[in-house]
């Protein structure tokens, strides 16, 4: 096991270039300050072609449930209809926050290894034509289903139901045109395909989801996005904010307009593919079907998962993630999003190929990888 360089292989958060680490060393500046203000909003504002919105796009202090806390908490009044789509562990996430903060929750149920089904949305909203927010998960990562956002906001049609999703997982390694796809509320965060350390949030909202906030009547304080709103305008945020996420987002944002969007969405896919095919050559089991399959993870299935990824950790310093909710230790979870690329996959192929070779269920490129060593 070597401590001395992690290899993350888990969904997020992710290994940090060392273009963007350098940037959080960097000296504390007065975030009320000329130079802060200069830069804050202009940062922000190259983050829109990431979500595809011409609105602004606001930056929470937190990590992202904090992103989607405050989204919850400056849309749900008491009593407030919403519908939310649970096929894993964030999508009930999304159920949690609305019931802390009172919404008359409905929930429609996904299998937990299948994307969302825009004609059951489109039917369940036909009968409850009360229902005022549709919440979504785009990027599922705890069943690695990347949901498809569009054809939900399609489903809605001309209902009345704002549609906020979580892009925690998906911002950055799958396309998002928020005003094109007609999305009302976008959120994501700092330490996933934005190769940043943990500690910012982001979110977006439509002009629809901004009147409606007005009418909302939910207790808030630190999440009130009409402060954001009011600070920005000045350069600021209304609290202390993490400054060197500042510094980082200028950095990250600065590699991804060199690689270029089309170029970093086809990296995922690539990665995506290579990892789906590879795990299908040494013989194991994908969660979910092509058709659903993130760009950003790869959920497998394992029958001792937890005792297989902890076995790799500890000799390889390569860490998996674990299956959440349903598929806690029947699942392991590879992450190939942001600070990624093929090489990473072909190594974490490698090291699964190795120790499955242990087990006696070696393929002939396994041998060749033994060979090797
Ligand atoms: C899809 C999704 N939503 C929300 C979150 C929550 O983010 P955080 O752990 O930063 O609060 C995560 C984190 O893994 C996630 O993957």
């Amino acid at each position: 096991m070597y401590r001395f360089k992690p290899e993350l292989r888990i969904p997020g958060p992710v290994p940090v270039p060392s273009e963007v680490s350098l940037q959080m060393a960097r000296p504390v500046i007065n975030h009320r300050g000329a130079v802060f203000k200069e830069r804050f909003p202009a940062v922000l504002s190259r983050l829109q072609l990431i979500f595809g919105t011409k609105n602004p796009v606001y930056m929470i202090t937190g990590s992202g449930t904090a992103g989607m806390e405050t989204a919850v908490a400056n849309l749900v009044s008491p009593g407030t209809p919403v519908l939310c789509l649970v096929g894993g562990f964030f999508g009930k996430r999304w159920a949690e926050l609305c019931t802390a903060y009172k919404a008359q929750v409905h929930v429609l149920e996904f299998p937990w290894d299948r994307g969302v089904d825009p004609d059951q949305v489109a039917e369940f909203l036909q009968q409850h034509p009360e229902i005022e927010l549709i919440f979504v998960v785009y990027n599922e990562s705890s069943t690695a289903v990347l949901n498809d956002v569009q054809a939900v906001a399609k489903a809605r049609g001309d209902h009345q139901a704002l549609l906020v999703v979580d892009a925690v997982s998906a911002l950055g390694g799958a396309p998002c045109e928020m005003d094109a796809w007609g999305l009302d509320v976008v959120v994501s965060a700092a330490q996933k395909c934005l190769m940043m350390p943990p500690g910012a949030a982001f979110i977006a909202l439509s002009e629809r989801a901004r009147a409606y906030l007005e009418k909302c009547d939910s207790s808030r304080y630190y999440f009130d996005l009409r402060k954001y709103e009011q600070f920005l305008a000045k350069g600021e945020t209304p609290f202390t904010p993490n400054i060197h996420i500042v510094f980082a987002l200028e950095e990250t944002l600065k590699m991804l307009e060199t690689e270029g969007l089309d170029n970093v969405y086809a990296r995922h896919a690539l990665m995506r593919d290579m990892t789906r095919a590879g795990i299908r050559a040494l013989g194991l089991e994908l969660l979910v079907s092509d058709r659903d399959a993130s760009p950003t993870l790869t959920a497998v299935k394992h029958p001792q998962a937890d005792e297989f990824r902890q076995r790799i950790r500890k000799k390889y310093g390569v860490e998996f993630a674990g299956g959440q909710g349903t598929h806690a230790g029947k699942v392991f979870r590879i992450g190939h999003m942001g600070y990624a690329t093929p090489l990473d996959v072909l190594t974490a192929l490698a090291v699964l190929e190795v120790e499955l070779q242990k087990f006696g269920q070696a393929t002939e490129a396994a041998e060749r990888v033994l060979a090797a060593r």
